[in-house]
């Protein structure tokens, strides 16, 4: 998972000319056996780790948007000025490195340590985060970054802690990871931190007017500010069956621990859902060695997410791996060892996954009087209708700038940006959200990076060539571009993300005639 970027390109330390490097392009170097780059913007030039500090992608193959670098691959943020970790999926700075100027030259001196923040305008009391998943560890993170020193408690039901739940249905699942990598923090992280995490138990009963929170322990909490970072859980089918030992949802690190033990045992899996989640887990599963059917209610997999293009792409994909699909039918029934469909069709099965979608988990916010519609209802800034209580991540529907409407979406990154906006917003350093959605989804050797957010697209285009991994698909609405899908374009991508960003149709058109 995590890559290093190999020393290339010239010595830093022994200086570079001005006139060798090109206005906000990353070059890739090296300095005191460190791969950097350098970033130059007008007179001024930054040096900055050249290592994504999420998964390790190049950030000399990334994008100079104002003052900030993003990484190609999860389209995390840093400060060019600081090297901070500004916008998720990355959560720690990259290096900062000195400069000197001779005449013409710079030259990459030592390492800068992060500048301790401020306190913020705006400290609470106590922080209350009740969820320790995407968004209530980013929150968590965020909170301290901005100098916030106050007691923050992270209450998290699940074991054993925050988790990197995409890494779950990927590389974990599929063997390729151990499981020190699915951990994003460890317990003494938090520790340094000063942070009190309460794992294993849950949040029970709050009552906003009084500002306290009971746990299911007995334990009971006032909060000052507090964060409702519940996420989802999957839905499970009212079916015949469904509660057989053998039939799993995937949405914690536990579940994907009893998918793996069945899966040492069981030598046909039917995976039923052609959904995101559901399709990955069909590809771990190939590449566990397991005979894999897949079964769809939809004609063609992803296809009311991507189009038909897309979908169809995706499931050849899988069938080049050996996947069977089953579409347009649903399960009747699971047996102890077969999934029988509708369409009169049976699957033997010894290992059954239900990848059919989530829901929101308000049952906490809407017990307590919160506005919940499909979600906890917020305010750009994450606010919720309860004084003092902010939503952020699966949980939460929120006003999506570009589509004028109230959407929730069930990303990685959109929950750990929300969480970010949310703690920034406590302190009293917010602003409106205005982060443009996005997602990856990996299959096999192929990985899609989705930007923007459609749900009733009008018309969608295709341009290059999906059977090369070379293409864009466009998803509009009365001409207006809503979202696009790149495979193997990730600069394309950053570059639409940044004009979606500034509602830049222009520019954002001649990136797509490009
Ligand atoms: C297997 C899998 C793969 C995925 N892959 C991708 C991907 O590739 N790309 C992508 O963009 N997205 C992916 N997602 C979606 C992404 O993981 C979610 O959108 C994201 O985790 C949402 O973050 P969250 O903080 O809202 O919720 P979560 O991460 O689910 O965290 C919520 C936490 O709150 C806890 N909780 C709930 N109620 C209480 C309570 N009352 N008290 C205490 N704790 C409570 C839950 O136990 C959970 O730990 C994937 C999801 C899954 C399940
Ligand atoms: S590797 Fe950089 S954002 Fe994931």
């Amino acid at each position: 998972m995590a890559h290093k970027t190999e020393l290339t390109g010239p010595d830093f330390a022994s200086g570079i000319a001005m006139s060798d490097l090109s206005a906000d392009t990353p070059l890739l170097g090296h300095a005191h056996g460190k791969a950097v780059v350098l970033i130059r913007q007008g007179a001024e030039v930054r040096a900055l780790g050249a290592t994504c500090s999420h998964y390790g992608g190049p950030l000399a193959k990334g994008l100079v948007v104002g003052a900030t670098v993003r990484c190609p691959w999860h389209h995390a943020c840093f400060d060019l000025r600081t090297g901070e970790a500004l916008g998720a999926p990355a959560l720690d700075p990259i290096a900062c490195y000195e400069l000197q100027r001779r005449g013409d030259r710079v030259i990459v001196g030592s390492r800068q340590s992060l500048a301790q923040e401020n306190p913020p305008p705006k400290s609470p009391a106590s922080v209350v985060i009740v969820g320790a998943g995407a968004a209530g560890a980013a929150a968590t993170e965020r909170l301290r970054r901005l100098g916030y020193r106050g007691p923050i408690t992270l209450i998290g039901e699940e074991a054993p802690g925050p988790v990197d739940r995409p890494n779950l249905s990927k590389d974990y699942l599929a063997g390729s990871a151990p499981e020190e990598w699915v951990s994003l923090r460890t317990p003494e992280f938090y520790e340094q931190m000063d942070v009190e995490l309460r794992i294993g138990d849950a949040a029970a009963e709050l009552d906003p007017a009084r500002k306290t929170l009971g746990l299911k322990s007995g334990a009971a909490l006032s909060y000052d500010a507090l964060l409702l970072a519940t996420g989802a859980e999957p839905l499970r089918l009212s079916l015949e069956g469904a509660t057989l030992p053998h039939v799993f949802t995937l949405r914690t690190l536990a579940d994907a621990r009893s998918i793996i033990a069945a899966a040492k045992t069981a030598r046909r899996a039917v995976i039923i859902g052609s959904s995101f989640i559901g399709l990955e887990t069909a590809a771990s599963l190939r590449t566990r060695g397991l005979d894999v059917d897949v079964v769809s209610r939809d004609a063609l997999p992803l296809e009311r997410v991507l189009g038909a293009q897309l979908g169809q792409f995706v499931q050849q994909l899988h069938e080049e791996h050996g996947v069977r699909f089953h579409v347009s039918t649903t399960p009747r029934a699971i047996r102890a060892n077969a999934v029988e469909l509708d369409d009169g069709g049976v699957l033997a099965a010894d290992l059954i996954v239900l990848g059919v979608g989530v829901r929101p988990r308000v049952g906490l916010a809407e017990s307590a009087g919160l506005t919940v519609a499909d979600g906890i209802v917020v305010d750009s800034q994450f606010r919720t209708s309860a004084p003092g209580i902010w939503a952020a991540g699966d949980v939460a529907r929120y006003p999506e700038p570009r589509l004028r409407t109230a959407v929730r979406i069930e990303h990685w990154v959109v929950a750990e940006r929300q969480g970010q906006a949310a703690a920034r917003d406590m302190v009293g350093l917010g602003a409106p959200f205005r982060d443009v959605p996005f997602f990856w989804s990996r299959h096999y050797d192929v990985r899609l990076a989705y930007v923007g957010h459609a749900t009733a697209q009008d018309v969608i285009e295709l341009t290059g060539s999906l059977p090369d991994r070379d293409a864009t698909v466009v998803y509009r609405r009365a001409g207006k571009v809503l979202a696009v899908v790149t495979v193997g374009r990730d600069q394309q991508s950053l570059a639409i993300e940044a004009a979606l960003e500034r509602e830049d149709e222009p520019a954002l058109e001649a990136l797509l005639r490009a």
